[in-house]
């Protein structure tokens, strides 16, 4: 018997906070997680295990309530970083930016859950085969990390759920009742929400980038190309250069420029992720609205 989303999160709704580099620091992650959604901490930019533990401890003394941790495949301390979240009793992550395959073992042996985050049907045939106790099937109009040839939520979550037998999390796109509930009739158990929870009382982005959202349009993010992946991030300045190529990418997404960006508030420092859905996001409320508003109770 496979276990439902519910069990394998632990949480009162099947909300997701979706990792978000230095955005999803423990305070946005024991907010969300105290509302009743999983809050995840993100490794992708750390350079130290040891500011990972003190992460993971400083959400313990905020809340009791379960949380998980982002761990990114091209990222060179995942291994180090799924031992330490073992030690300090993290039960539950997602695996994004890879096949999960080579990592999948070693998450076995220390007892954790790991959720495969995958943007195509056969990435989530592989997770499952893999050992994934579910996946997220990101459409390709979420914010951060892309593939080059992504669906749409819409379209990638029905085939995603028609092609395996675990749980499966809708990704991208999602910041409201309608959208939640559109997700789950696709075929969904639960949401994965990252945009929305940076236009947050709670979240540290900058003023700035949280503005950036509640301004956007929705034709206010594009794909930009960094050579072996791709970003979906907000049109400034920068990325205008960068489609014009009068300006390489290469450079900017490095954790000391998406530092100065997301949390220095710099808007031409870096690049800023964010998903389609910026659009259609109108104010900065507080996590628990959020989730309020997402699982449709007042
Ligand atoms: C600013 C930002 C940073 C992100 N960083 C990560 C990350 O470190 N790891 C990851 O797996 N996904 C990352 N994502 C993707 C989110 O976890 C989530 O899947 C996505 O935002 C969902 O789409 P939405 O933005 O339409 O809600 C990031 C997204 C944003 C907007």
């Amino acid at each position: 018997m496979k276990n439902s989303l519910r069990e394998i999160l632990g949480s009162e709704h099947p909300v997701i906070q979706g990792a978000m580099g230095f955005v999803s620091n423990p305070e946005l992650v024991a907010a969300v997680s105290g509302a009743g959604g999983f809050g995840q901490l993100a490794t992708i930019f750390l350079e130290d295990i040891e500011e990972l533990r003190r992460q993971v401890r400083r959400v313990k003394a905020l809340t009791s309530r379960p949380f998980g941790a982002n761990l990114f495949a091209k990222q060179p301390l995942s291994i180090d970083f799924a031992r330490v979240l073992a030690e300090e009793g993290v039960r539950t992550v997602t695996f994004s930016g890879g096949s999960p395959k080579k990592i999948a073992p070693l998450l076995n042996d220390l007892g954790i859950n790991f959720i495969a985050v995958t943007a195509t049907v056969r990435g989530a045939v592989s997770a499952s085969e893999s050992g994934a106790a579910a996946v997220v099937a990101e459409g390709s109009e979420s914010g951060g990390v892309q593939g080059y040839r992504g669906s749409s939520t819409l379209v990638l979550v029905p085939q995603v759920a028609d092609a395996v037998d675990i749980p499966v999390v809708a990704a991208g796109g999602i910041s409201d009742g309608r959208s939640y509930r559109a997700a789950l009739a696709l075929g969904a158990s639960g949401v994965q929400v990252g945009t929305r929870f940076i236009a947050t009382k709670e979240c540290i982005a900058h003023p700035t980038f949280k503005e950036a959202i509640v301004k956007a349009d929705d034709t206010s993010t594009e794909v930009v190309d960094l050579g072996s992946f791709c970003l979906r991030a907000l049109v400034t300045k920068t990325v205008e250069l960068i489609s014009k190529s009068e300006l390489d990418p290469s450079a900017l997404f490095v954790p000391e420029k998406i530092r100065k960006g997301w949390i220095g508030g710099e808007l031409e420092a870096g690049l800023f992720a964010s998903g389609q859905v910026a659009g259609a996001i109108k104010s900065i409320k507080t996590v628990r609205e959020v989730i309020m508003e997402l699982i449709g109770e007042p």
